[in-house]
Order: structure tokens, then C-alpha cells, then sequence
């Protein structure tokens, strides 16, 4: 079943020379974050090239049952009339945060240290997903939560009505931990201090500044450590979010593996925290070009051009890069069955609590389709069969998750025989455009009777 309707199979076709130019939709990390922060700030914060999937909008639903105004003026433009740090009134009701893990563990931090509660729920993937990670931080403030066993969702969080600040130190690598744990400072009294081993994606820390928050961020016996004063007025911004390279990635992977194809995606956020998938790429020797380096909204981008690659070569994916290209390993198993040599994938485990296990999702479905991979659980290992070998011709079961379904369709562009996923409904919660602008490149993409 897709998050929110009947299940989508869908079909991708073998083809060849995608080309054009792939205008992906907005940053859903940035995009997640405007909403919140808007709704944290006072008056009103505009922001144009919001990602209109459904994580997204179930987070912009959230902020309003939490009083702030979300709307929507069209063509990507949204205002967010916020509330104040401390402002959040209590919902009248479940929040349902569908498929997002970032909705969710987020906004549980924005409220965690008001003196009201909230019930969160999701869908089957969200449901079965670790709230533990969040709420024990969060508890640290003096924020209860009640959830299932597991620390699973529906879970009914009870904010802490005389918070103390925290000093804490992340003991896996998610930027989601780190921004609850932030979020949840701005309403607490003093200094709240976040330590991180593995520096995650930096956009909390970055638009907090920008939203007039006192933070510092320094390096100290090797951790990143972040510093931020409680109770700042948070002053509403102005906000352009990029296109999400993570979205890019699947435009840009396909060009790679299939035949006389030369793809232009304008515009792409290449923060360092997220661009870890472009280093692989052309450490591989895939022909890609970035063009045109500015920076937009303080975020550092460009217009990135990817031809067909077919002398790709598998490599070593160091461990160290794994938090800066996260969302990227399952589309990036794609496009190492289409190298020759092996593409070894290490330090991944966190792809095991994803909206699936993706390297469960990633291993079965890619073996469906004529591709050898062994995996523990740290590390996945795709042997390529080079750019004319891979056989295609399976199913593949999406899982509930966007990117193991786009993944699988950018597969079937290169393979020899289709490639088809059991629902594709799951993409809309990221790339709602992904069937249209894919299509207009030269894709093949079938929608099957069920
Ligand atoms: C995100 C952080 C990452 C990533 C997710 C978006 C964010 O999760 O997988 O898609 O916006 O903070 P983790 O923090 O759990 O690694």
C-alpha cells in the first residue's frame, strides 16, 4: 500500500539517450525546517521552492495544529505566520506525520519543551520506526513520551513545562537526533550544547543562525559541537529552498547508466553535509559537470550535468562519508551493478531504520533482477556486470519508500529487460514530479494493473 491510497505498480522499460533538462523539486530538508522555524518565529516567513510532497505537507498540517498559519499562494510559494519560541498551543488532535521520520522527530522536538502534549502517529513504515533515539534526549529537558513498545509510534509526547538546557552527544549519526535536540533547546533557560562524532547535514545549525538565534558551532577533542542560547526572539526570513540533490540523484544516476544520455539538472544545493554521492560518483569516473558555482540562500549550488558512463569502475565507499550521502546508497547500488569491479558500501547501518531496511530492500530487489549483493549489517557489496550486464527483468517491492522505488525504476532504464516495483505511490512523499519530469527526459514508466 502507498502511504495514503491503493498501491501504484509501476513498470520501467529499458530505453535509451535520456536527455533535457530535470528540474527537481525543492529540498525536503530545508524544506521540513522552513515550516517548523517559520512557525517558531514571529510574523511572517516566506519561502518559495517549498517541496510539495507529502512529508512536507504533513509537516505544514502539524504546524498548524500547533497554531502557527501555513499558507499556500501557489507555483511553490508559502507563507508561515509563526507563533513564537514557546508559542506552540496544544493540538486538538492526532498528528499524523504519514512516511516523514524527519515530520515527525523534529516537530517532537519544537514542542518537547512547551507545557503541552501531543499524540503522534504515521503510517506502517513510520509506526515501525526508533522514537527512542529522540526521546531519550529529549527526556534529558524533562519531556515524558508514552509510546508503544520499542519506542514506536503512536506515541503521546508531554512536553516539559520547567525545561532545563541540555549537553548532549549523539550516539549515532542523524541530523534528525541533533535537530530535535535544538529545536527543543530554543525554549529552554541557558546553553543548550549538542555534540556530534560524524558531522551530519548542517542545515539546522545554518538556518537557525540565519532565523537570528544565537549559535556557535566549533570543533572540540574531535566532535562538532554546537552551542545554542535558549529564548531568542526567532525573526521570520525570507527563504529559497534548493533543489534537493537527493531528488537530483535519481535523474542523475539514470543519465549515468543508460546509453547516449546527457541530462542537465539546474540549480542543485551542494552543501558538503549532503553531497557525498558526487564525490562517489566521480571517484567511479562518472562524466559529470558541475557548472555555474554560486551560492543561493547561503547555500552553496549549481547546475550539474550527467552523460551516460560507461567506464564506470566500483570503488571503496568510505565510512566517513556515509552521513553526507545517507538517502544515496540504495540509488547508488543501482548504479554500481552498472560499473565493473565491486562497490563496497561500509559503515551503513543506519540504512537498516530508514522508512525500510534499505539494505534489505536494496539487496532482494537488486538479486530479483540478476545482481549479485552480500551484505552484513554495516555494509553492502554490489558486484557490477558493467554497462551492457545487467539483466533486469524482476520485481521489486517498494517497501513503503520513495527511494527504494525510484531507485528500481532507474534500474529498469538501463537493464536489459524491465524492471517493476509493486507500488510507486511512495514516491509522492519526496518527488511528487518524478513520473512526469522522468518521462520527459525519455523514460519508459508504465503504470500496471495491480
Ligand atoms: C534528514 C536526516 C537524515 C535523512 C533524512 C532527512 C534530515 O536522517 O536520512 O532523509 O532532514 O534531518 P537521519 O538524521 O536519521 O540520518
Amino acid at each position: 500500500m502507498s502511504s495514503h491510497g491503493e498501491p501504484i505498480p509501476m513498470t520501467s522499460h529499458p530505453v535509451t539517450g535520456l536527455r533535457g533538462q530535470a528540474e527537481v523539486p525543492g529540498d525536503k530538508s530545508i524544506s521540513h525546517r522552513s515550516l517548523i522555524l517559520g512557525a517558531m518565529a514571529v510574523g511572517e516567513t516566506r519561502i518559495s521552492g517549498l517541496l510539495e510532497g507529502q512529508d512536507v505537507l504533513d509537516t505544514g498540517r502539524a504546524m498548524q495544529a500547533f497554531g502557527a498559519e501555513v499558507t499556500n499562494h501557489g507555483g511553490g510559494a508559502w507563507s508561515v505566520h509563526g507563533v513564537g519560541v514557546g508559542g506552540f498551543a496544544e493540538p486538538e488532535n492526532v498528528i499524523d506525520c504519514g512516511n516523514s521520520g524527519t515530520g515527525v522527530r523534529l516537530i517532537m522536538g519544537a514542542m518537547a519543551t512547551s507545557p503541552i502534549s501531543a499524540t503522534f502517529t504515521g503510517d506502517a513504515s513510520l509506526n515501525g520506526r526508533p522514537m527512542g533515539r529522540v526521546t531519550d534526549p529529549l527526556a534529558l529537558f524533562g519531556t515524558a513520551a508514552y509510546g508503544r513498545a520499542g519506542g514506536r509510534l503512536p506515541m503521546t509526547v508531554v512536553g516539559a513545562a520547567a525545561p532545563v538546557p541540555v549537553d548532549y552527544t549523539t550516539p549515532m549519526a542523524s541530523a534528525q537526533v541533533k535537530s530535535a535536540v535544538l529545536l527543543a533547546g530554543l525554549n529552554a533557560p541557558g546553553e543548550t550544547v549538542l555534540r556530534e562524532a560524524r558531522a551530519t547535514r548542517d542545515h539546522t545549525e545554518r538556518m537557525l543562525a540565519g532565523f537570528g538565534a544565537d549559535v556557535t558551532v566549533s570543533d572540540e577533542d574531535g566532535h562538532r559541537v554546537i552551542r545554542l542560547q535558549g529564548y531568542p526572539e526567532l525573526k521570520p526570513q525570507t527563504i529559497v529552498v534548493p533543489r534537493d540533490p537527493s531528488s537530483a540523484a535519481f535523474p542523475v544516476c539514470a543519465a549515468l547508466i543508460t546509453d547516449g544520455s546527457d541530462v542537465l539538472v539546474p540549480g542543485i544545493g551542494l552543501n558538503p553535509t549532503r553531497a557525498g554521492l558526487y564525490t562517489t560518483l566521480q571517484e567511479m569516473g562518472a562524466d559529470l559537470t558541475f557548472e555555474n558555482m554560486r551560492e543561493e540562500g547561503g547555500e552553496p549550488v549549481a547546475d550539474l550535468r550527467a552523460k551516460f558512463s560507461p567506464d564506470m569502475k566500483g570503488i571503496e565507499v568510505p565510512p566517513e562519508r556515509a552521513a553526507s550521502m545517507i538517502d544515496e546508497y540504495p540509488i547508488l547500488s543501482v548504479v554500481a551493478a552498472f560499473a565493473t569491479g565491486t562497490t563496497v558500501m561500509r559503515g551503513v547501518h543506519e540504512l537498516r531504520v530508514k522508512e525500510s531496511d534499505r539494505i534489505d530492500a536494496m539487496a532482494v530487489g537488486l538479486r530479483a533482477n540478476g545482481v549479485t549483493v552480500d551484505e552484513d549489517e554495516d555494509t553492502m557489496i554490489v558486484t557490477g556486470l558493467g554497462p551492457d550486464g545487467v539483466p533486469g527483468g524482476g520485481t521489486a517491492s517498494a517497501r513503503l519508500d520513495h527511494r527504494i522505488a525510484m531507485s528500481f525504476m532507474c534500474l529498469g532504464m538501463g537493464a536489459k529487460a524491465a524492471v517493476s516495483i509493486d507500488d510507486a505511490g511512495p514516491i509522492a512523499t519526496s518527488f511528487p514530479i518524478f513520473e512526469p519530469l522522468m518521462a520527459a527526459l525519455g523514460a519508459k514508466l508504465v503504470r500496471t494493473a495491480p
